[in-house]
């Protein structure tokens, strides 16, 4: 791999993009590193994934524009199909997903950072899409995700002003969970996966499955989109451990499953 490093601390695996003459922008390499580190981690023993990039100035900076320059139409639907691909299989990762965004999130920065689960973002972060002053729309999702995570109206006014926001207005729109010292991002990106992984395995998962899959349909299918999530949980080692430990007063040393 030349653009992406991937290591595992315990249960948590953190993939950066690391890229930095070019401030971690995405071109085809780098989205199919990425797609190939997120075929290879191991979901037997990995409950959390950080994804961050090299530096401490920027996440991504976007697409790559020189590589998007020349192409043609069909070329360009289909670099936007190969990006949202990788995201998508971000996005659906059986595992929860917290992005540490340590500056500059734009374009594909931004709807890679939407992929995740969670955003947790430094003092310098700056988020944006720029595609429309460009003479592009957003193309790795960003027309879809960031309407249903800020609304339409202010994921309107932003794609079309092409205007950027920092970290303190990406927290109160609730582009992201919370705002830490560039210093301090990892550390607290760490600890939340690490609360993550305590938690049963199984029911993270199905948690996350019902929570996405929900939110695509309507509220009485979302419902039992939940019971089947909940149903799957029964008669699991961790389910029974859960409830044991809880009805004796104790807890549970280490979830297995
Ligand atoms: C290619 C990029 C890049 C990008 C930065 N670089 N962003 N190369 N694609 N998206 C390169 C620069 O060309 C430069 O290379 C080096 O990184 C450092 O960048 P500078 O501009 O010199 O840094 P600075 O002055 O600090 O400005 C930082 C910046 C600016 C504000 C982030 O680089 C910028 O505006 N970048 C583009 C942001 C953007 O428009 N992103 C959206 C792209 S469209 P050299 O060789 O000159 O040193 C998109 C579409 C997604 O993402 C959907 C696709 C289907």
């Amino acid at each position: 791999m030349e653009f992406i490093t991937y290591e595992t601390e315990g249960f948590v695996g953190i993939l950066t993009i690391n890229r930095p003459k070019a401030l971690n922008a995405l071109n085809s390499q780098v989205l199919g590193e990425i797609d190939e580190v997120l075929d290879a981690v191991d979901l037997e023993n990995t409950r959390a994934l950080i994804l961050t990039g090299a530096g401490d100035k920027s996440f991504v900076a976007g697409a790559d524009i020189a590589e998007m320059s020349t192409l043609t139409k069909a070329e360009g639907e289909a670099f936007g199909k190969k990006g949202n691909d990788v995201f998508r299989k971000l996005e659906t990762f059986p595992i929860p997903t917290i992005a540490a965004v340590n500056g500059f999130a734009l374009g594909g920065g931004c709807e890679i950072s939407m992929s995740c689960d969670i955003r947790l973002c430094a003092e310098n972060a700056v988020f944006g899409q720029p595609e429309v002053g460009l003479g592009i729309t957003p193309g790795f999702g960003g027309t879809q995700r960031l309407a249903r995570l800020v609304g339409a109206g202010k994921a309107k006014e932003m794609i079309y002003t092409a205007f950027n926001i920092k970290a303190d207005e990406a927290y109160r729109i609730g582009l992201v969970n919370a705002v830490y010292p560039q210093a301090e991002l990892l550390d607290a990106a760490k600890k939340m996966a690490a609360k993550i992984a305590k938690n049963a395995p199984i029911a993270v998962r199905a948690s996350k499955k019902a929570i996405n899959e929900g939110l695509d349909v309507d509220m009485d299918q979302a419902i039992v989109v939940e019971e089947k999530a909940f149903g799957s949980c029964f008669e699991s080692e961790d389910q029974r451990a859960g409830m044991e430990a809880f009805l004796n007063k104790t807890k549970v040393d280490g979830f297995k499953n």
